[in-house]
């Protein structure tokens, strides 16, 4: 790839013709680009290979001794809470103790499916939410597609709040909460979050904490930790704990936390977990049972055995695969667009994405020009309940699964479009004066 083009301060700040002459020379680099037959993909929000081998060990580790700590035969049915050992592994993972999680199959996203619909229909911290009218989910955007679905194809409105980087716009969702008795629930994914790569700050878990206070009966915080040990740096940032918080508060039981081993050990393949108070166990359990006389055991025993009391460990492991992947990402961006005032990035320590802001009403334009080059993208809007950003402003990056030449190739073709975009977008409305 060619040396980022020279420019000092804002494009914004260039005459027509300098504009003129940049679009030309980048003009000429896509061509370059569209030529050389690229095929790369920044979509894809999994495991590398390489990260996966790291948990090759779960292969055979049992070794023919399947009886779990309390004399479990994991073989068998039963046991919906999960054996002790998984359950203490899950409470490593999302800092709870172990009687304050069930351990279970492989999905946590099962498990938020599971405890939406309970709500709705059965009732979770209170009566059933389809006992009232229609109801609603708060949605912090940019967000995590798949509560999206998930909460669309239970029936439940979406409204989108917006983030900052300390998490959801809290002045926002407490107002919402307060004022409309159809808001019953909230997701967030605390730590890393997908895809902005925040972590919720210590005021924001307080004030999350206390909303089932503040809500109609019934409402939950929906905590989605699944980046809850993703750390690029150790010893890793620290987040508040939201259960012990609930506790001071007295809402325990309209908190509920969702962690798995997904992108710990094997993504396909893992364990998930959910936790919270007494209350909210034994309802989710009783709904379990309905659907299975027992989760996969020998799973969670092969993942107690192989993580158990090491987790910090393996993710230091992850950590030096993944973390090079966002530093060229950050390198590259930097390079070429620093100081242009046409995008805007994040710089995650941890967790699996970044996101790029663009200027407005160019993502989709930006994804495109990417795709002709041959480098896939998430679709612009993705990040937003029904695909739909109307701003047309945020592009997902999604880099661990790509090898590193490539996540660094397809920055750089991303750097291109973006800048390509811009110039033609400033030309555009400069000529429209
Ligand atoms: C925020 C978030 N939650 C949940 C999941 C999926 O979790 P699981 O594999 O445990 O179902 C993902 C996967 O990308 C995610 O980003």
């Amino acid at each position: 790839m060619t040396a980022p083009l020279r420019h000092d301060g804002a494009l914004s700040g260039s005459t027509d013709a300098e504009l003129a002459a940049r679009e030309r020379e980048l003009e000429r680099r896509y061509r370059v680009a569209c030529g050389s037959n690229l095929d790369l993909d920044l979509t894809r929000g999994k495991p590398s290979a390489d990260q996966l081998a790291l948990s090759d060990a779960l292969d055979g580790i049992l070794d023919g001794d399947y009886t779990a700590s309390d004399g479990t035969d994991t073989r068998n049915y039963g046991g919906l809470r999960g054996i002790p050992e998984a359950r203490a592994l899950g409470a490593e993972i999302m800092g709870l103790r172990p009687d304050q999680v069930i351990a279970a199959g492989n999905s946590s996203l099962t498990l938020m499916y599971l405890t939406v619909d309970t709500a709705l229909r059965h009732g979770l911290n209170g009566a059933a939410w389809d006992d009232g009218p229609p109801v609603r989910a708060l949605c912090p955007v940019p967000g995590y597609d798949r509560h999206f679905t998930l909460t669309e194809a239970l029936g439940i409105r979406m409204t989108p709040i917006g983030m900052t980087g300390d998490g959801p716009d809290m002045d926002r969702v407490e107002a919402l909460v307060e004022s409309d008795p159809s808001v019953k629930c909230l997701w967030c994914v605390p730590k890393y979050s997908n895809p902005t790569g925040c972590i919720y700050s210590p005021d924001t878990v307080r004030r999350v904490a206390r909303l089932p206070q503040r809500a109609s009966e019934g409402f939950l915080v929906l905590w989605d930790n699944a980046y809850a040990v993703h750390d690029f740096d150790f010893p890793p940032p620290p987040l508040e704990n939201v259960l012990e918080c609930a506790a001071e508060a007295g809402t325990e039981d309209g908190v509920v936390l969702f962690g798995s081993t997904s992108k710990i050990s094997f993504a396909g393949a893992g364990v998930g977990f959910v936790g919270g108070s007494p209350n909210t166990l034994d309802r989710l359990e009783a709904r379990m049972s309905v659907m299975t006389v027992g989760h996969d055991k020998v799973n969670q025993l092969r993942h107690a055995r192989f993580l158990g009391g090491r987790v910090r460990e393996q993710m230091r492991a992850h950590g030096a695969r993944v973390r090079p992947k966002f530093e060229a990402i950050e390198r590259i961006l930097s390079e070429s667009l620093g100081g242009l005032d046409v995008a805007a990035w994040t710089r995650p320590r941890g967790g699996y994405f970044v996101t790029v802001n663009t200027l407005p009403h160019l993502a989709s334009e930006v994804v495109s020009l990417a795709g002709a080059a041959g480098v896939t993208l998430t679709p612009a809007g993705a990040t937003h309940p029904g695909g739909h950003d109307p701003e047309d402003h945020i592009i997902r990056l999604a880099p661990t699964f790509a090898a590193d030449d490539e996540v660094e190739a397809a920055t750089e073709i991303l750097a291109l479009c973006i800048e390509l975009a811009s110039v033609r977008k400033l030309l555009a409305t400069s000529r429209a004066k």
